[in-house]
């Protein structure tokens, strides 16, 4: 049997030990690791017949350590993992998540408006004018990389109405805001929301019953017309975020009607019911408004998006999606949600984003503003391990800075 030489330190460790192990006496399927490696060693040793005192000399001058520090033998580890974390440069070529900004999808908030208006719960953010803010800002994030938006339309009240009709007008903010992206930047990629709440009286995503339930097919029905209209406007990605069922294969039936075989769906395919969203539905004041004993209101969306205490469901619901012709499948949020990312990357082949949604993006806002953390490596490893559980793309608030602190480094 061929033996690797043994080290001059570990011979010098088995002067002192080797008379130890061959008289244990254990049977062999359960002699440790390390006994076993300490015979081996001690074979060569005897076989080589090395004097340790003949280590050649050298000129580095050994590392002090702290007076007092206690003296103590080397444990004998075979395997000593801190290895592989011992530079820069080790660890720089051994990392397995590296963060790029062409991951990166920028949810963009807009107005009908010139100037910008900052949202309060999410401090550097603000409603774009829609011909002004939103294409200097759009401008900002493809020099820092970032090619990919997403398009929130703020509805003023007067539009708004039960049924949402808004949302499918050829000539709504969202249909100029998309339109007016991609004659600017033509090779912008522009993500679309649809869902009904910022058009809808009630601020639900979809159209609430007397009763309070939300009715899914005639939803449905206005998803699609809201989607083509999307199309129309030239997007790239529509990104249906209502959680109604059966919205992503009636979009793509809808679009392929159309012609837009090109157009892909990026389903929100595990959308929780979070209490993650309160700073975005404050962004497009699209809240569910309070009802009556004559029209009842459900105060939140319980009963269409997923509960947070489930898991088995959302392999359900990404079987569902992928069967209709989803894209790419979103988790969302993304932060405490990192084992939904994982379970819908096991199971399917598609893409899968994230959306890390604005409560988390407001939290490490706060925070980072209190002093308690410091935001840019706070906000690197929020996107890492959101990357890491297995997001091809993320969605995020911070894409633009991101970007721009991954370009410094
Ligand atoms: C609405 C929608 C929401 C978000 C994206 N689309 C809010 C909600 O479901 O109430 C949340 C995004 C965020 O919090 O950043 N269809």
């Amino acid at each position: 049997m061929h033996h690797r030489p043994a080290s001059a330190h570990a011979l010098a460790k088995l002067k002192m030990s080797v008379f130890v192990f061959p008289t244990c006496g254990v049977a062999p399927s359960i002699v440790s690791c390390n006994s076993r490696r300490a015979q081996r060693l001690a074979a060569s040793a005897k076989a080589l017949d090395v004097d340790v005192n003949l280590a050649p000399p050298t000129t580095r001058i050994a590392p002090r350590v702290p007076e007092g520090a206690p003296v103590v033998p080397p444990q004998d580890l075979a395997s000593r993992p801190r290895r592989n974390r011992r530079s820069s440069t080790v660890r720089e070529a051994f990392r397995e998540t590296i963060l790029t900004p062409s991951n990166f999808i920028y949810p963009i908030f807009v107005h009908d408006g010139e100037d910008d208006i900052p949202i309060e719960s999410m401090p550097g953010q603000s409603r774009l004018g829609w011909k002004t803010g939103m294409i200097d800002k759009v401008r900002e994030a493809r020099a820092a990389g970032v090619n990919q938006v997403v398009v929130f339309p703020k509805t003023p009240d007067n539009l708004k109405s039960e049924t949402a009709e808004e949302c499918f007008n050829p000539n709504g903010l969202a249909q100029r805001s998309i339109s007016l992206l991609k004659d600017t930047f033509p090779d912008l990629e522009v993500y679309t929301d649809v869902a009904l709440d910022p058009y809808n009286t009630m601020g639900h995503d979809g159209m609430v019953r007397s009763d309070g339930v939300v009715m899914n097919d005639e939803t449905v029905y206005y998803l699609c017309k809201q989607a083509v209209s999307q199309a129309r406007a030239g997007a790239d990605v529509i990104s249906p975020s209502d959680m109604m069922d059966g919205r992503v294969g009636a979009i793509r039936e809808a679009l392929d009607a159309e012609g837009f075989t090109n157009v892909a769906i990026m389903s929100y395919t595990a959308k929780y019911n979070s209490a993650y969203y309160g700073p975005f539905r404050d962004a497009l004041a699209s809240a569910p408004r309070p009802g009556s004993e004559d029209w009842k209101i459900p105060k939140d969306k319980a009963e269409y998006q997923m509960d947070p205490a489930n898991f088995r469901e959302c392999l359900r619901e990404a079987a569902l999606d992928e069967a209709e012709g989803a894209d790419i499948m979103m988790v969302k949020p993304a932060g405490a949600y990192l084992d939904i990312i994982r379970a819908l990357k096991d199971n399917t082949t598609l893409p899968i984003s994230a959306y890390q949604v604005s409560g988390e993006y407001s939290m490490l806002k706060a925070a980072s503003a209190a002093g308690y953390l410091t935001e840019k490596d706070a906000v690197l490893e929020s996107l890492i391990a959101i990357k890491r559980a297995g997001a091809d793309l993320t969605l995020t608030y911070y894409a633009v800075d991101a970007a721009k602190w991954l370009q410094e480094m």
